[in-house]
């Protein structure tokens, strides 16, 4: 297993070029599963989730390449399965969202139930109402769901009780090739909902409404293969942007969609950072011999501040002159940083939904452990900052959702490498 090692206490500098979207490229990957015809998907990030959703999709039958330039080749034009099993789909929970393209394509889909993980429970309720709206059976059989639906799928209306990435974007995976109308009330409006809408629209698809909280979907009898470039990742950016607001420095982010993080910036000039925008990129500025700022924050779905980044967020406050308080509000298990920033000298008390961060003067390094991805970022953040020598163990979780972080942020100066533990 690798750890990370970094020697903190230097301010970042340079350009980071932020890649492709996690958390779009996976769903989009699944598209393939609709049409018998290639799809192709540029600036694809490589990432431990994009390899476990290719093995799950070649166990399906997907033929797959990796091309030059962040290019990827996805070709199903006969499904091998319609069973996704326990073992590929624990290793990520948006695997489940196979479920719909296979069973909207071949009227019937097995797929195991993902479980929770360690941010929370995190069931999937919605996705299966939403797939017996649409005319699906389901029953439950040793931890899979059978997914049954004789003659295809048909258009419903479905207003979901509160907001769901995934249940939004599944429903629309299946509702495409329904035949009539389907309506989504309360959908979510994250970009990587846009990015989905827009990629099924290139292929034929009728969607409309994508990014607003009301989405009509007509269906139709085909899609065609397409080629689709995954909107950068904001997560990514953001953490980038929150890390160097954290050390201090100068650092530009390059394909960066700076209109998809409109919550972050206003909250990190409050810190005591500066943010300039031009066409492409975003530069956050800030004179690290200045103190930050405390500031409140809760995680909203979007275009609220999110969950994502509430834990590189956190990282910033620790060091910020007073008192800050952060509040998660989508999931019910996302504070499990906050113990191994305490680790790193941080002054946190957390209660049920709440963190309050009292700010410290200085971070020191010390032995750390990644409990989930965005939790391993913030820790990287806090090492980036504290001095003397942080090293965090469990980095698979940071593999999962960051492509090449110890190149990138090496590049701006930072002394960070990875080692086997
Ligand atoms: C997506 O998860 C993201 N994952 C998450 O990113 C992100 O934190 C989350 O959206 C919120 O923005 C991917 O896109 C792969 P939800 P998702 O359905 O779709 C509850 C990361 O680090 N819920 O919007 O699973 C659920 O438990 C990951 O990249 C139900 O109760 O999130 C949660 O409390 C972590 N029943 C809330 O809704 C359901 O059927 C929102 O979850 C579905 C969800």
């Amino acid at each position: 297993m690798d750890k990370i090692v970094i020697t903190g206490g230097r301010a970042l500098k340079g350009e980071i070029e932020i890649s492709g979207a996690k958390n779009s490229a996976i769903k989009l990957m699944a598209l393939c599963l609709l049409t018998d015809e290639p799809l192709e998907l540029t600036n694809m990030p490589d990432l431990m989730d994009t390899r476990s959703m290719a093995q799950l999709l070649e166990h399906l039958g997907v033929k797959h390449a990796r091309g030059p330039g962040a290019r990827m080749t996805l070709h199903a034009p006969d499904l091998a399965h319609t069973e996704a099993p326990y073992d590929l789909v624990r290793k990520m929970r948006a695997s489940f969202n196979v479920l719909g393209p296979i069973l909207s394509r071949e009227h019937k889909a097995r797929v195991s139930l993902p479980g929770g993980c360690a941010i929370g429970a995190r069931p999937v309720d919605l996705h299966l109402k939403a797939m017996e709206s649409l005319g699906a059976k389901i029953d439950l059989v040793d931890g899979y769901v059978v997914a049954t639906a004789k003659g295809g799928l048909k258009g419903a209306e479905i207003t979901f009780p509160f907001v769901s990435v995934g249940a939004t974007e599944h429903t629309m995976m299946a509702a495409v090739l329904a035949k009539g109308e389907t309506v989504l009330y309360n959908a979510a409006r994250e970009p990587e909902i846009i990015d989905l809408a827009n990629c099924l629209n290139a292929m034929g698809a009728q969607i409309v409404g994508a990014g607003r909280s009301e989405i009509r979907i007509n269906g139709v009898d085909k899609l065609s293969g397409v080629s689709h470039a995954v909107v950068p990742d904001r997560i990514e950016a953001g953490t980038y942007a929150l890390a160097a607001a954290t050390t201090g420095g100068k650092v530009r982010l390059a394909n960066v969609r700076s209109d998809h993080l409109g919550a972050l910036w206003p909250l990190i000039a409050q810190a005591g950072a500066k943010v300039t925008m031009d066409e492409t990129g975003v530069v956050i500025e800030r004179n690290p011999k200045s103190r930050l700022r405390p500031v409140d924050v809760e995680t909203q779905a979007y275009p609220g501040f999110p969950t994502d980044l509430q834990a590189q967020f956190m990282a910033m406050c620790c060091l910020a002159d007073g008192v800050s308080i952060i509040r998660e509000n989508i999931f019910e298990n996302r504070f499990m940083h906050c113990p191994e920033l305490i680790r790193l000298g941080a002054n946190i008390k957390v209660t049920g939904r709440e963190a309050i961060v009292r700010g410290v003067k200085e971070l020191r390094g010390a032995p750390v452990m990644a409990t989930d991805l965005r939790a391993s970022a913030s820790l990287i953040a806090a090492g980036l900052a504290a001095h003397g020598e942080t090293s965090i163990s469990r980095v698979y979780h940071l593999d999962r959702g960051f492509e090449h972080i110890e190149v990138k942020l090496g590049n701006c100066g930072a002394r960070i490498k990875r080692m086997k533990e």
